[in-house]
């Protein structure tokens, strides 16, 4: 009997590939163009997307086969699951293994952030070294951290600061968060208090409709002069526009952008012109052993394959 088709549309840890390779035929796509995926998924029963490239429902459709999409990582923005639950396809992800990864990278960029570690780089490279002169920056100790979006990353992020930093947290989400409250003294708080009280401000919001440019010129206007905002979530939950516009005029300190509104970010957007700004290339997760554990999202490709239950199904049923 052949194997069952599964399509990556971008590479996976090799550790993960060796092992999925043991139950099906793993294929590589070659580009993430509708036009090209509509036309080579005819065979397919799994598919695993990463950040890039969308399964949509004309997608689904092409393949009369598909019995899994896999998301290595978190964000399922670009599936379409409505159309996967009513065409029987499950769903999976790994909404843990990303937790420490991103969560450190938070951590580091507000550290970068608070003590002008970039500008001190690049000025001593260019031979400044009086720029120590210049150059202030400030401790995170006592200093509020303010969470928006409290799940398994924000909390983590939260944890750090408040156990390593002695931060206090404030937090704004739909739910209340027992454990953060009890354990980290975590206020939860409306979104506007949150804005206008806290020295950093983390976003771990997923991109849906209510939280589409929740960080809009009229929020960023209600942070402190001082504080920086870190976004490792989604580019689109904040106002791109506004935010380069309030780095601009110093209406905040500074910020620490993983994601963009749009990727890869284009490379003559102003942000990358801006002194008060760390940016990475969506890759906060991007260490061995969170790629590891993104990887492993295979384990329950193979489990819907063979018929068995997934661990980490994101639709119920
Ligand atoms: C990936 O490369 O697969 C992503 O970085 C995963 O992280 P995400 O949940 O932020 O998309």
């Amino acid at each position: 009997m052949s194997k069952p088709v599964v399509l990556l549309f971008e590479p996976i840890h090799s550790q993960a590939v060796e092992l999925l390779a043991q139950h099906a035929e793993v294929r590589m796509a070659d580009s993430l163009e509708p036009e090209y995926l509509l036309n080579n998924v005819s065979e397919v029963q799994g598919i695993i997307i990463r950040a890039n490239g969308k399964v949509d429902r004309g997608l689904m459709e092409a393949s009369p086969n598909l019995k899994v999409i896999a998301r290595h990582g978190t964000g399922v923005e670009a599936i379409d699951l409505y159309a996967a639950q009513e065409l029987g396809i499950k769903v999976v992800n790994t909404p843990e293994a990303n937790v420490e990864s991103v969560a450190e990278q938070c951590l580091g960029m507000m550290i970068i952030l608070a003590k002008r570690i970039l500008q001190a780089d690049r000025d001593l490279r260019n031979g400044d070294w009086d720029s120590r002169y210049r150059l202030t920056g400030v401790e995170l100790l006592g200093k509020t951290l303010g969470v928006v979006g409290i799940g398994r990353i924000g909390y983590r992020v939260a944890e750090l600061c408040h156990r390593g930093l002695h931060m206090p947290v404030l937090y704004y989400d739909i739910v209340s968060n027992p454990e953060a409250e009890q354990g980290l003294g975590a206020v939860r708080v409306e979104l506007e208090q949150l804005l206008e009280t806290s020295d950093f401000v983390s976003i771990h919001l997923p991109l849906v409709p209510a939280t589409r440019e929740i960080i809009n010129a009229q929020a960023l206007n209600r942070m402190k002069s001082s504080a920086f905002l870190i976004n490792s979530s989604r580019g689109a939950v904040v106002d791109q526009a506004a935010l380069i516009l309030a780095l601009q005029h110093g209406t905040i300190a500074g910020a620490g952008l993983d994601v963009y509104a749009s990727e890869p970010l284009p490379a003559n957007n102003p942000l990358l012109q801006l002194e008060n700004v760390v940016v990475t290339p969506h890759m906060a997760a991007h260490t061995e052993e969170a790629l590891l554990r993104m990887a492993m999202i295979v384990e329950d490709v193979i489990a819907v394959l063979e018929g068995d239950e997934p661990k980490n199904p994101v639709l119920a049923g």
